[in-house]
């Protein structure tokens, strides 16, 4: 059987756990696959914390250079995180004509046109599985089994850190702060956290759906990028009263030659598949026009999740390369050729929870109702709702749902809203599905 070297980078979380895993069941992958992968090399600046995995002797090195110069090591996985060591390695085992495994969704986001171009050049394969939904093999799906659909739409929940906060938040009643804390103990978060919590890490993973769907990677910058950091605990409660749950989603999808990429906190109905993916848990509910509606959840993160995407990953190559073929992947499809560009934020249309503070005198649901219709954005249902009034204030939380209304004019009428006098604070809009 023909073996195939394998080399990480990085032995944190996600490095041990690929270590581990390609150990552990080096024989069961070598039935499945027709091909011995052997561990070769693991190296980091810190070899001697016990990261929970017996790792055999001579495997274990702080020389990074060296990995990528072994001529036994085929395939380099990088699991450093970040884009700067990690971008330098990944070109440079790229040059050397190795393969790369990645997990990392932010040197993609931000760096996968030269990363690409640099596999390409030198006719070797890029594989980044878990960089979207760690232990969920979304990428898989869309590059593979749903390779002959159009896909229409693609909603996911793809930060464990946000969802787990809006899970407790919901659940327990905890400020976003306290549940914060938790996530990170729990080694969910970033170790940025603004990267979770401000939307950011989930629209790495977004323009990397949107790559995948539509050939088509928009500019990090031009997406249209909301995250929870300011969702205030009345609202996940308001949500609740009125049937949804709020969860961190990312939405892409087609409409004509328009490709809407965007991520805000949205309200999702109970009954909705996406209101049951509660904690750190990921999914992905996508459309295809031949496939229908498809959903896939999983963990998003973790190590063993993580860990057992990027192995799958290895095993693809290392099958590839056993067969002769090394040029199976080669990253991000870019097929779009201009044909489809970034729908612009405020053409986006969606039905909207707004929470007005409204000034607690005749007419003023007269005032603001009429100017919403004035803006073409019809009401659904309103409530005044029984708490979070403040009678001394003189202002009462009113929840207006609104039927589908396109941004720009729900916008509009929200700031004219505010100049009228009728509200004592900015309105609060949350987009709904
Ligand atoms: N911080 C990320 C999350 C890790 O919470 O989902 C996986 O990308």
């Amino acid at each position: 059987m023909k073996q195939i070297g394998v080399g990480i980078l990085g032995f944190g979380t996600v490095g041990a756990g690929v270590a581990d895993g390609l150990l552990r069941h080096r024989d069961v992958m070598a039935k499945r696959l027709g091909v011995d992968i052997v561990l070769k090399r693991v190296a980091d600046l810190d070899i001697t914390t016990d990261r929970g995995v017996s790792i055999p002797d001579g495997v274990l090195t702080t020389d990074a250079k060296g990995v990528l110069s072994d001529p036994e090591v085929q395939i380099v996985v990088e699991t450093i995180g970040g884009t700067g060591v990690a971008k330098a390695f990944v070109l440079e085992a790229l040059a050397n004509g190795k393969c790369v495994v990645t997990a990392n969704k932010k040197l993609l986001a931000e760096h996968g046109g030269e990363i690409f171009d640099a596999a390409a050049r030198n006719n070797v394969d890029i594989y980044f599985g878990a960089s979207v939904g760690g232990g969920i093999p979304i990428i898989r799906v869309l590059r593979e089994g749903m390779a002959g659909n159009c896909i229409e739409s693609i909603d996911g929940i793809l930060n464990g850190t946000c969802n787990y906060i809006l899970t407790r938040m919901e659940n327990e009643g905890l400020p976003f702060g306290e549940v914060l804390k938790d996530a990170q103990r729990l080694g969910y978060a970033e170790a940025d956290p603004s990267l979770d919590i401000d939307g950011f890490d989930t629209a790495h993973k977004a323009c990397i759906l949107a790559a995948l769907a539509y050939g088509f990677q928009p500019k990090l910058s031009d997406v249209n990028v909301e995250g929870i950091r300011n969702l205030a605990e009345v609202d996940v409660r308001y949500a609740a009263d009125s049937g949804y749950r709020i969860k961190l989603l990312a939405r892409v999808a087609k409409d004509g030659d328009e490709i809407e990429v965007s991520v805000a906190p949205t309200l999702v109905p109970m009954s909705h598949m996406l209101a049951s993916v509660n904690d750190a848990f990921n999914a992905a509910w996508v459309k295809g026009d031949m496939s229908d509606y498809t959903m896939y959840y999983g963990r998003g993160a973790g190590r063993a999740p993580t860990a057992s995407t990027v192995v799958g990953d290895i095993g693809d190559i290392a099958r590839n390369l056993a067969a002769g073929e090394t040029r199976y992947s080669r990253g991000m499809p870019n097929y779009g050729d201009g044909n489809v560009r970034l729908k612009a934020a405020g053409e986006v249309a969606s039905r909207f929870y707004i929470r007005f503070m409204v000034a607690d005198r005749p007419g003023t649901f007269g005032t603001f109702a009429a100017i919403l219709g004035r803006n073409n954005v019809s009401i659904s249902a309103a409530n005044s709702q029984k708490v979070g009034g403040d009678a001394a204030s003189g202002f009462i939380p009113v929840v207006v749902l609104t039927h589908e209304a396109k941004v720009s004019d729900l916008e509009k009428a929200l700031a004219e809203i505010e100049a009228s006098g009728v509200v004592g604070a900015k309105p609060v809009k949350l987009r709904m599905i």
